[in-house]
């Protein structure tokens, strides 16, 4: 369990690197030299349009992307730029081809979970809830029932104001509790809901009264609401189809039911087929929406002959998401057999794949690149550290030069400067070495004890 948490933290930081990408920055198809965090690679970005148009209109059923360029030419960030283009909560699921055969589960059952992270389903909702502005709150404290010296609240009085309607409430405990923890105040515009008494606070309201304005900067200004208290919302929220399979999977389970947590590595094939019928079902009934995602897999010369045949299936499936792949590898052996293949990849795949490359960059495109990531971490450097980032850049790696920005600042920091200057990013340099050197260095530690 805490395994799977450290996996989770890790993608996250992953994702982390290309914050700042927001889209491929085309305009009629065509890429701007620098726009939506992106900057150069413009025959790559220009396809990856086309991806995202052919996606649009159904018509990457059955086929697959790969990205094939050297390391750091900016892979990751085209798939997960393409992931943005496809809309807001598009999932964007992440996964290098070796964590396939790290856990202790099947590698088929990774792929799957990965297919099945990588698909969302918004699900609307309709609830009944109140809405209002609040005139007057009142929390009712009594004892706790195991601790005399502590109060609690017991309940509330609330009242809400719409423009044509003005209702008191008697809440119970669980919605005064709901009040206290969202920092509820007099003059809040907030929605209960009817059922489960959950709060939305929306912010201060901008009819609040005088004695109510005092926090009006710091909150969202909200109008009054409009129309009677009681009304009826539509709510939408996305899950991914691993989510349902995970709950549906859960319920009932003792262990669950005693501990919480998820015991259940491997999901059963049922489980999963329900989970499918009852989405359709949703999705017959307008209640619910699939919407594929991208599922990104990096390094994918390391799959072996079964991994690569069971994607090529899942890839007809009628709920199959956006497949990219990526590598930095040209002809090298397809795992698992004796054939040579370019990327390492059977030959029947291939056949399928939209294959895009990737070039390096020239240094006025690394260097845009540094700046708007130092802006993305808040990182301010000097000119001369800059044009030092700009030459590991070119010389070692972007990413390693993208990775030198914190450590530079944390060091910057120390000497007491707030901006960074060459000899910061110098020293970050000696501290952390890039991926040649620390493989250089553990070679020639390897010759050393052979002798
Ligand atoms: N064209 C680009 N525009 C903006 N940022 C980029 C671009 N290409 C790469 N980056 C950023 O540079 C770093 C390294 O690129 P990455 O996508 O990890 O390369 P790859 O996956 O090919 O190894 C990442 O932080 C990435 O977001
Ligand atoms: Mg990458």
């Amino acid at each position: 369990m805490v395994l799977s948490r450290v996996v989770e933290v890790r993608r996250f930081e992953r994702v982390g690197a290309h914050s700042h990408i927001k889209g491929l920055g085309l305009k009629d198809g065509k890429a701007l030299p620098i726009a939506a965090g992106m900057v150069g690679q413009v025959e790559a970005r220009e396809a990856a349009g086309v991806i995202v148009s052919m996606v649009r209109e159904g018509k990457m059923a059955g086929r697959a992307v790969l990205l094939a360029g050297p390391p750091g030419t900016g892979k990751t960030a085209l798939a997960s730029a393409i992931a943005k283009e496809l809309g807001e909560d598009v999932p964007f699921m992440m996964i290098t081809a070796s964590e396939v055969y790290s856990a202790e589960v099947k590698k088929t059952e990774v792929l799957m979970q990965a297919m099945r992270k990588a698909i969302g389903v918004r699900i609307k909702e309709v609830r009944k809830i109140y809405e209002g502005m609040i005139t007057e709150l009142e929390i009712k404290a009594g004892r706790h029932p195991y601790n005399p010296y502590q109060q609690i609240p017991i309940g509330a009085k609330i009242k809400l104001k719409t423009n044509v309607d003005e209702r008191s409430f008697n809440v119970d405990e669980a919605v005064a509790q709901e009040l206290i923890a969202r920092g509820v105040s007099k003059g809040d515009v907030i929605w209960i809901d009817a059922e489960t008494g959950r709060v939305t606070k929306l912010g201060k309201c901008i009819e609040a009264p005088a004695e109510a304005r005092y926090d009006i900067e710091a909150s969202p200004r909200i109008p009054l609401p409009q129309g009677p208290i009681a009304k009826e919302r539509e709510f939408v929220h996305t899950v991914t189809l691993h989510d349902l399979d995970e709950m549906h999977a859960r319920r009932g389970s003792v262990f669950t039911l005693l501990f919480g947590g998820r015991e259940e590595r491997e999901i059963p094939p049922e489980v999963r087929q329900e989970v499918d019928e009852t989405v359709k079902r949703w999705v017959d009934e307008g209640r619910a929406e699939v919407i594929p995602g991208v599922l990104f897999i990096d390094e994918v010369s390391a799959l072996d002959i079964e991994a690569f045949s069971f994607l090529g299936r899942a890839m007809e499936g009628e709920l199959a998401p956006v497949i990219i792949l990526a590598t930095n590898r040209g002809v090298t052996k397809v795992r698992g057999t004796d054939i040579v293949s370019p990327h390492g990849i059977p030959l029947d795949l291939l056949d399928r794949l939209l294959i895009i490359t990737t070039r390096e960059y020239t240094a006025d495109e690394v260097k845009e690149i540094l700046k708007i990531r130092a802006a993305e971490e808040g990182v301010d450097l000097e000119e001369d550290a800059l044009s030092v980032l700009i030459k590991v850049g070119v010389e070692n790696s972007l990413r390693y030069a993208v990775q030198l920005l914190s450590p530079s600042f944390e060091i910057a920091k120390r000497s007491g400067r707030s901006k960074v200057t060459a000899v910061d990013v110098e020293q970050a340099k000696k501290l952390f070495v890039d991926v040649k050197q620390s493989m250089a260095y553990l070679k020639e530690y390897e010759e050393k004890l052979l002798r």
